[in-house]
């Protein structure tokens, strides 16, 4: 027998992590984040996104104990207002608990009025998203998602269609096909009057994180999920940083002390997290062997696109990424229809995406199969 009981007391806590742990069990390249982190993200005081977000959260339950877990979630910002998602979805491979998990959500998304399910989203759009439905050898970025394999046929047996993809690309940064010209673009860029290209200050959280969301919310608009980015989110998205990033990959591009872009490179710190559960070999050729990258954010303001922008903030992230040893990584997550950008990068940088990401709906917000 599946029970379906609504997280809200402090020994669910332990039920829900519970969950997880067990389902990766003996899986090498599941990268959670601390367990007292995730609980932040839960917690109103310490994020910010939860002024506008609703997340309800359900266990499954059986005589074996906790087997799987889901959020049914809401945003306020989200423009489409009969969209509701679900996310934080673990389940062991069995149909009945996925599709029990499945309908809560929906149930709980019904009651608060919305007419469409999508995801798996955790906990809005601007953070987790994505199934993983191709690339299942490699190892997780930090923050991406990871999940088994059967999570994709659990989704589509409980009646959910594919919505879209989103790729990540490999990354090498001592590898760029006609390197030359990308500098030379660059170059033409650094002509445009007033320009410059700065680190961001992460000591400065308040100030950076307006920029950050001004560029955010005029270069966004048209990704698919796009919610309006707060200064207080972006501050807190920066505080986070502090702790892992490399503060000289982080950059905006400015005109006249006015940011027109942005690109975040993110270190992978990922190996580090997986490293206290490894071997002692794989843990030594984790933390010593090569540094991984992620290049996560790459955002131009429509006034300032088709001058080389881009150019001028990766053109610089590359020569710094190899000045600091770093020699591998990935570019993610790219909408499929974003045909700009998939464009340049199969063009310029690498021919392929490594992994996938799915994002599921149910159209009509039904219980149960269609
Ligand atoms: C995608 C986006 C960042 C492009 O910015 P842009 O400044 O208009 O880019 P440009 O067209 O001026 O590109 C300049 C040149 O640099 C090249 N280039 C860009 N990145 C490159 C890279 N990593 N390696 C090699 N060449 C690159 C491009 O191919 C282009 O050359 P081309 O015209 O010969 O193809 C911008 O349109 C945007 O902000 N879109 C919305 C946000 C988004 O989709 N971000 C990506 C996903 S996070």
């Amino acid at each position: 027998m599946i029970e379906i009981i609504k997280v809200n007391r402090e020994n669910h806590w332990q039920q829900y992590f519970q969950v997880a742990r067990e389902i990766y069990r003996g899986d090498p390249l599941w990268t959670p984040l601390p367990e007292n982190s995730q609980r932040l993200m839960f917690n109103r005081q310490a994020n910010p996104v939860l002024k506008h977000v609703v997340c309800e959260l359900f266990l499954a339950i059986n005589d074996k104990g906790p087997v799987g877990r889901i959020a049914a979630i809401t945003d306020d910002f989200l423009p489409d207002k009969k969209v509701g998602f679900f996310g934080c979805f673990e389940t062991i491979n069995s149909q009945e608990i996925a599709s029990a998990l499945l309908d809560a959500a929906a149930k709980s998304l019904k009651s608060r009025g919305k007419k469409q399910i999508q995801g798996p989203v955790t906990l809005n759009t601007s953070q987790q998203v994505g199934l993983l439905v191709e690339g299942f050898k490699f190892p997780p970025q930090m923050m991406m998602p990871y999940n088994p394999p059967y999570y994709q046929k659990l989704l589509e047996t409980a009646g959910f269609e594919k919505l879209l993809d989103l790729y990540a690309y490999p990354w090498k940064p001592d590898y760029t096909r006609n390197r030359k010209t990308l500098t030379a673009i660059a170059k033409r860029a650094s002509r445009i009057p007033g320009v410059r290209v700065r680190p961001i200050n992460l000591n400065d959280p308040m100030g950076e994180g307006n920029r950050l969301a001004e560029i955010h919310n005029k270069a966004m608009t048209e990704q698919w999920g796009f919610v309006p980015l707060t200064q207080e989110e972006a501050a807190h998205y920066l505080r986070e940083m502090r702790s892992y990033a490399d503060p000289d990959l982080l950059t905006f591009c400015e005109v006249d002390h006015q940011p027109v872009g942005v690109c975040l490179i993110m270190p992978d710190v990922g190996h580090e997290l997986r490293a206290s559960r490894m071997s002692p070999f794989s843990m030594l050729h984790n933390i010593f062997g090569p540094k991984s990258l992620r290049v996560g954010v790459l955002a131009v303001i429509p006034e300032y696109r088709r001058k080389g922008v881009v150019a001028l903030l990766i053109d610089r992230a590359i020569d710094i990424a190899l000045r600091k040893g770093y020699n591998r990584g990935e570019m993610s997550l790219i909408m499929d229809s974003n045909e700009q950008m998939n464009r340049i990068i199969t063009s310029k940088v690498v021919g392929k995406a490594h992994k996938v990401f799915r994002i599921y709906h149910k159209p009509n917000l039904q219980i149960g199969k269609n």
